[in-house]
């Protein structure tokens, strides 16, 4: 049967008159329906596990604006819980881990087999979101990627510069190689079963990649990124990975053919020109709107999505922001965007 989800199709390497279109952090607290589940699941977590909720959050905007994808309403911190580390969310500050800071700290880690005991809720999530999305809405899966976990992981919280994670990088490689290791493990576990309950996109976010310099983003962001995408597309032909290392910059260039996966997610730290010259040319590309035009609107939100659409007529394209909407941002403007990209 033809592919007839556009962004399948844009993934294919398709150039489609007008792109897809979906954002990070669709469901979330801009929209009052999502802050009304939210409240009624209690604390965040909560609203993760809860399969019929997360469902529903997940579904939300879809309703609302008729996105081209879905993506599952869920957490990459959920995979470090599952792996046994102690995960609560300090309400107004975000996450708080257990810190694991040596040898002893992996070894109260489980194993990777382990983590569908803690996790079988989210596939449940997937498995209701593949019978109830409408026909012409892909769902995507998600995880964080390797270094971007770790650094959780090690400093326990979320930090500026992801110190602690570089620290204990340079001070003791050999446990911080064993850490990355186990979380490649268990994302390729995780993602494994995502798809076998009915994701049909993966998307690996990797939100700290910027910070790894020299040989270190070769090592630590582009190599596990393409141990995950070969398992997963070996144990699932076809499988479209999305990979989103965010803060990569010029080293942009190339990571189609490095990491193997069917499309690059652009943060909006490049330029659309630049990024149409020297990343759509190894495939497609997602991105990358600034995520603040959702909070300021007006002619510039016009003008900046329109530039976005233009810069990457050329090539397979799927419209997003830079990075994820924030809680601030006015729905009326995510009409506003979507418009513009199905009107451009
Ligand atoms: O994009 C989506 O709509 C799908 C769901 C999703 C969430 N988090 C829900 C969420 C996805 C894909 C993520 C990914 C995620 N989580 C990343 C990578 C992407 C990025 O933003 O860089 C990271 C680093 C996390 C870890 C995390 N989760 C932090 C640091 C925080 C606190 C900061 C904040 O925004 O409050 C979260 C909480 C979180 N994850 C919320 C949502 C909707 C807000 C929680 C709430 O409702 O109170």
């Amino acid at each position: 049967m033809p592919q007839t989800k556009t962004i399948l199709r844009a993934l294919a390497g398709e150039t489609l008159p007008t792109p897809p279109i979906w954002m990070m952090r669709q469901a979330g607290r801009y929209l009052p329906e999502y802050k009304a589940t939210r409240a009624q699941a209690g604390d965040f977590l909560s609203l993760c596990y809860n399969p019929e909720l997360a469902a529903e959050v997940t579904l939300q905007p879809i309703r609302r604006y008729g996105f081209d994808a879905a993506i599952l309403f869920a957490d990459i911190l959920l995979l470090p819980q599952a792996l046994g580390a102690d995960l609560w969310f300090v309400t107004g500050e975000g996450p708080r881990l257990s810190t694991i800071t040596d040898q002893a700290g992996l070894d109260r880690l489980g194993p990777v087999e382990d983590i569908d005991a803690t996790l079988s809720p989210v596939y449940e999530t997937v498995k209701i979101l593949s019978r109830e999305l409408p026909a012409e809405t892909a769902l995507i899966g998600f995880a964080g990627a390797p270094w971007t976990v770790a650094t959780y992981m090690i400093a326990g919280r979320g930090t500026p510069d992801q110190g602690p994670a570089h620290r204990l990088k340079d001070e003791n490689r050999p446990v911080f190689e064993a850490l990355l290791d186990r979380i490649t493990e268990g994302t390729i576990h995780y993602l494994s079963r995502q798809i076998e309950a009915g994701a049909e996109v993966v998307k690996i976010f990797d939100s700290w990649a910027g910070s790894l310099q020299g040989d270190d983003f070769a090592k630590y962001a582009v190599e596990p990124a393409r141990r995950i995408t070969a398992a997963l597309k070996d144990r699932h032909p076809g499988i479209p990975v999305i990979a989103f290392p965010r803060g990569a910059g010029d080293k942009y260039e190339g990571l189609h053919a490095a990491i193997g996966a069917d499309c690059i997610a652009l943060d909006d730290g490049v330029t659309p020109g630049w990024a149409a010259a020297h990343v759509q040319t190894g495939g497609c590309v997602q991105g990358n709107l600034a995520s603040r035009h959702m909070v300021t609107g007006g002619d510039d939100l016009v003008r900046e999505t329109r530039a976005v659409v233009d810069a990457f007529r050329g090539g397979p394209h799927i419209f997003n922001l830079g990075h994820g909407i924030t809680p601030d941002a006015d729905p009326a403007n995510v009409q506003l965007m979507i418009d513009t990209v199905r009107g451009a």
